[in-house]
């Protein structure tokens, strides 16, 4: 066990304490920093819920979702009763004022604990729990929030929703999660990028042809309908992860490494981002559904059926884009972005495809010549590949060529990987936002989002139907191949 003396004693309220979140994400992260050693003695983490329940209830109910959830192995009852000291819970119902009497007490019998405030309830509640917060004078100048995404489901609400949580905290203090941000290998673009220089000459319209980016998952809305048809594919996870990968795939370089110079630049990329107007949603746009299917080896219900309840709905559980960035840098250069529930697959992937060579000297007949490709995996397993061509060894008549796969990083399976949640809760301890959106980042995305789901709106897009278990509506490979290129498959 590593220990770390250097973090703050804090109090981590985490409201929406017994959501799926907290249980599936949050308490396993909270564990592995436990475990250590980078939770201080003093530090406490204290679930608000919407049901009374007895201090034993609620360990209860923590140790059976760790079980649950920690990956298998993981679960140790010595560390378990370390961690368990630490948590409490408390009931309250958000709205009400009088019931924040005993989280105050609670948090009270610990005056000088840094506090870090987790919003894990729907957005709409974050304005109501910042002034609730502030009336009980449970916020000082070591106090932060933590704000799950989505902010608001367009820039109107968004705004509503930062406005109000600026009356309380000031913007130094406000961590708008985004957890691909806190995924390893999506800051190892930022070291890959930023830290060898022999990419720098290539990294532009010059030498790139394309770029794509997948996320697929093989689940599909997981009981979560009552949020996801709200939101869709283009707001649960476009507006938000995806941008951000191309945000560290497109930015300039920032001048330091900094929280506001990263932030400065990935701002500058979503300016950029080109609107996609009416005339452009048929030939750059993709909304597709999953329809019934065959999920590992499984027959699974379509989206309309799940939890075998019969509904109507044109949300998108599927989208594919062409994004155009309108600067210097990436003239030219289109980024092609999937994301889908219920897939063949789950891989999320960034492949950099570069230009094919000026003129061939091989014959291509009879070769299989691929133009260079870096592939940075993000899941299921984290790697980063350079696909280049090399010699087929042999005494043939003339060179024979094949794609090898270069590993870029050494992968390190000796050590556990933390999970991003975990990277980002001890980043908020440590009251370091740099992995963490600003305002006007999240206000940005919106701009460059709404435009498209107005227009779907307004032109009443359909979402095209694609069984479960495949790689989506062939819409989707037609919006390739209408360029000339074709997807990156797994
Ligand atoms: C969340 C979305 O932000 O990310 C979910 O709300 C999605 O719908 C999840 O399933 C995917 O995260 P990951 O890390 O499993 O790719």
């Amino acid at each position: 066990m590593s220990t770390n003396n250097n973090n703050n004693v804090c109090d981590v309220v985490i409201f929406g304490g017994h959501g799926d979140l907290a249980m599936r994400k949050l308490m396993p992260a909270l564990y592995h920093l436990c475990n250590n050693g980078f939770l201080d003695a003093g530090s406490r983490i204290i679930s608000t819920t919407l049901s009374d329940m007895t201090q034993e209830e609620h360990l209860e109910l923590v140790k059976t979702k760790l079980n649950e959830f920690l990956a298998e192995g993981e679960f140790d009852e010595n560390v378990w009763a370390n961690f368990s000291k630490r948590l409490s819970c408390v009931k309250v119902d958000v709205t009400q004022k009088e019931e924040y009497a005993q989280l105050e007490a609670l948090l009270n019998r610990m005056p000088d604990n840094e506090r870090v405030y987790y919003l894990s309830t729907s957005s709409s509640l974050f304005g109501t729990i910042c002034h609730m917060l502030q009336e009980w004078n449970l916020v000082n100048d070591k106090s932060r929030v933590v704000l799950e995404k989505p902010i608001g489901r367009d820039l109107e609400s968004s705004r509503k929703i930062n406005d109000a949580v600026a009356e309380v905290f000031d913007e130094s203090c406000i961590y708008r999660i985004d957890h691909y941000l806190g995924k390893d290998t999506v800051q190892n673009i930022l070291a890959l990028r930023f830290s060898n220089g022999l990419f720098m000459p290539l990294w532009s319209s010059r030498s790139i042809d394309h770029v794509q980016i997948t996320v697929f998952e093989e689940v599909g809305v997981e009981g979560r309908w009552g949020y996801y048809d709200d939101y869709g594919a283009l707001r649960d996870m476009i507006q938000n992860h995806l941008l951000q990968l191309l945000c560290l795939v497109a930015m300039e370089p920032p001048c330091s490494i900094d929280s506001n110079s990263v932030r400065d630049e990935k701002v500058k990329v979503l300016r950029s981002l080109r609107k996609i107007g009416a005339e452009d949603i048929p030939l750059k746009t993709v909304r597709g559904q999953y329809g019934e299917g065959v999920s590992q080896g499984k027959s699974v219900p379509g989206y309309l059926n799940e939890e075998n309840v019969k509904r109507e709905s044109n949300t998108e559980t599927f989208a594919a884009l062409r994004i155009d960035i309108d600067n210097w840098r990436w003239n030219k250069v289109p980024f092609y972005v999937r994301t889908g529930k219920r897939m063949r697959k789950r891989y999320s992937e960034i492949v950099i495809q570069f230009k094919d060579v000026p003129h061939m000297i091989f014959p291509r007949g009879g070769h299989c010549i691929e133009p260079n490709k870096l592939i940075i995996k993000l899941q299921p397993e984290e790697s980063i590949k350079l696909v280049i061509m090399n010699k087929i060894p042999g005494l043939d008549e003339s060179i024979r060529l094949r794609p090898v796969e270069l590993e870029l990083n050494i992968p390190e399976d000796a050590q556990r990987n933390p999970t991003a949640y975990e990277r980002l809760l001890l980043d908020v301890i440590r009251a370091n936002p740099t992995l963490f959106m600003r305002r006007d980042e999240v206000e940005a995305a919106w701009i460059w989002a709404d435009e498209i789901l107005r227009n779907w709106e307004r032109l009443g897009v359909k979402c095209r139907s694609y069984a479960a278990g495949t790689d989506g509506p062939s819409s989707s490979i037609a919006l390739i191949e209408r360029d000339g290129r074709s997807w990156h498959e797994e």
